[in-house]
Parts: C-alpha cells; structure tokens; sequence
C-alpha cells in the first residue's frame, strides 16, 4: 500500500513508522489515522518485522494534535463518532497490538499526538520535545484515551493539573513523571530506539505478546489481571520459543527463538 501521510522504512527486524506532514506539524487528519491504522495492521502482520516504531517527521513535531481544522464545525453526534472510531481504529488498537510498538517523542507531542504516544507500549523523547493535552483550551477535553492514559501514566495530580492547565512539560519533567522513559539529544532518538527494540527483537516476541496482554489487562475495569497473567504464563508451555528459550539456557548457548 502506498500512503500520503506517512514514511515506512524496515532495517534489521524494526520497522519505522514517520508520519509525514511537516507542514502541519504532523497533525492527524482523517486520512492519517487511517493510514496509520493500516500501516500498524500490516507491519504488526509482518513476520520480518520484531519491533515498531512511530516517529514524526522534521525536527519541530512528534504530532500536535488531531487536525482542529476538521472538526470545527462537528455537532455532538460527530464528536462522539470522532472519538469513539479514533479509539477503536487507532488508539486502542495500538495498546493491544502484539508486536511491541515504541514511540519516538520527537517535538511537540499535544492533544491526539500525545494520547498517540500514551497508547504505545512505551516512549523515549528527544531533550526539545513538549509534551500536553491543550483540549480545554480549545473547550474540548481529550477524546482518544488522554483522560485514562495520562492518569496511569503520571498519577492522577498531575494529569489533573496537566489537563485543567492545557500547559506543556518539558522532555526532563515527562521523564521525572514517568511518561517518557529516556530523554536524548534529537540525533540520538531514533538510533536509541533502536537499540531498544535490537533487544527486544532477541527475545522471544511470543512470550512479549503475552506479556503485552497481561500487562494491559491490568488497566481494565472488565478483567482480573491476575487471572490473565496466570492463563497466559500457562500458555507459554505450550510454545515452541519456550522450548527453545529452556533448552539454549540449559546447553549454555544463546537461544534463536523460532517465534511459534
Ligand atoms: N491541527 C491543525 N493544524 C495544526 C495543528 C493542529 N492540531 N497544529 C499545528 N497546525 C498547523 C498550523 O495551523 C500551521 O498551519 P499553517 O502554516 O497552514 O497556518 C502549521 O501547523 C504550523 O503551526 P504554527 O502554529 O504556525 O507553529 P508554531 O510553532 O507557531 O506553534 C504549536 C506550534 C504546536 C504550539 C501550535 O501549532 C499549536 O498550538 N497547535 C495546536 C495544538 C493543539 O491544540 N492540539 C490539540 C488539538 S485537539
């Protein structure tokens, strides 16, 4: 598929996700949630690909935000339909994807583009990065996920504070929080990313899938964590990685785990 909005590229069993619209500061329209929604789809689908990671383009922005030019005129109806398909399409569909997704925080990282963030497994900043949910000031509140992830992430003070404010943090103080795992100089965002992800990538992708579910169920109302993690500790048993994982760890060499 070729995409309008967004730049993939594949190395060593990571692929790169950039969304590409510069101009805009990389603002998510319509158009690129969908994109994006495929573009996760088939990457998450692609047995050479261990690792995702989502990225913007230019040195300014990660993504500033849903596109307010496309929903300044939506009624109520149109505004539950926009957040309820953006969670569903994109955000929540991120958070439950089996293939570990990292986000690469590379600017401003507002509104959508931070709730984007928020639904990756896990996010590294570049030191110029900025990171809020600005919605009350445009009389919205966030509506793909903020209200539930930023709290997770950083407590619920801060998120109060961070979303009653409409204020942005630094990349130090997102790292302070917690919502970001690392800060680095911008050049060095991407290659330590990877770098990440090369050690993720040598571990058994299998097992991560479930650990990925485990962890996220502990975030949900409808399940007990617990029990998920008992069923899916259970299910590794049954894996081919984890013969591989026992038996390489028992004969004194590195495990080459077949992904089954
Ligand atoms: N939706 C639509 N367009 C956006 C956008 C968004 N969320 N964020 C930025 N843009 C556009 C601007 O309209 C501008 O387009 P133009 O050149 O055609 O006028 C372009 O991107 C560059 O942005 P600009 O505001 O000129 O850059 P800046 O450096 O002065 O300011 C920001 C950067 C991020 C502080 C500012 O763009 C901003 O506040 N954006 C909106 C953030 C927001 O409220 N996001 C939540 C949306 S729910």
């Amino acid at each position: 598929m070729t995409y309008n909005n967004l730049h993939l590229e594949q190395n060593n069993g990571i692929t790169i996700i950039t969304i590409d619209r510069p101009k805009k500061l990389n603002a998510l329209n319509k158009e690129t949630i969908h994109e994006l929604h495929e573009a996760f789809d088939a990457a998450n689908a692609d047995d050479d690909t261990k690792v995702i990671i989502i990225t913007g383009s230019g040195e300014k922005a990660f993504v500033a935000g849903a596109d307010i030019s496309e929903f300044a005129d939506f009624e109520v109806g149109e505004g539950i339909d926009l957040a309820a398909k953006g969670q569903a399409d994109l955000f929540d569909f991120v958070a439950n994807l089996s293939t570990p997704v990292i986000a690469a925080v590379n600017g401003f990282a507002l509104g959508g583009g931070l709730e984007l963030a928020m639904a990756c497994h896990f996010r590294l900043a570049s030191d110029n990065a900025k990171l809020g949910l600005p919605e009350v000031s445009l009389g919205l509140i966030p509506g793909y996920g903020g209200t539930q992830r930023l709290p997770q992430l950083v407590g619920k003070g801060r998120a109060m504070e961070m979303i009653m404010t409409a204020g942005m943090i630094d990349a130090k103080t997102a790292c302070d929080y917690g919502l970001v795992n690392h800060v680095v100089e911008q050049e060095a965002l991407l290659p330590t990313c990877e770098k990440i992800a090369m050690k993720i990538g040598g571990n058994s992708l299998v097992a991560i899938s479930a650990a990925i579910k485990a962890v996220n169920s502990s975030f949900d109302n409808g399940v007990n964590g617990f029990d998920v993690e008992i069923q899916e500790f259970g299910n590794c048993f049954g894996t081919d990685d984890f013969k591989e994982g026992t038996t390489a760890f028992l004969a004194k060499r590195k495990a080459d785990f077949p992904g089954s």
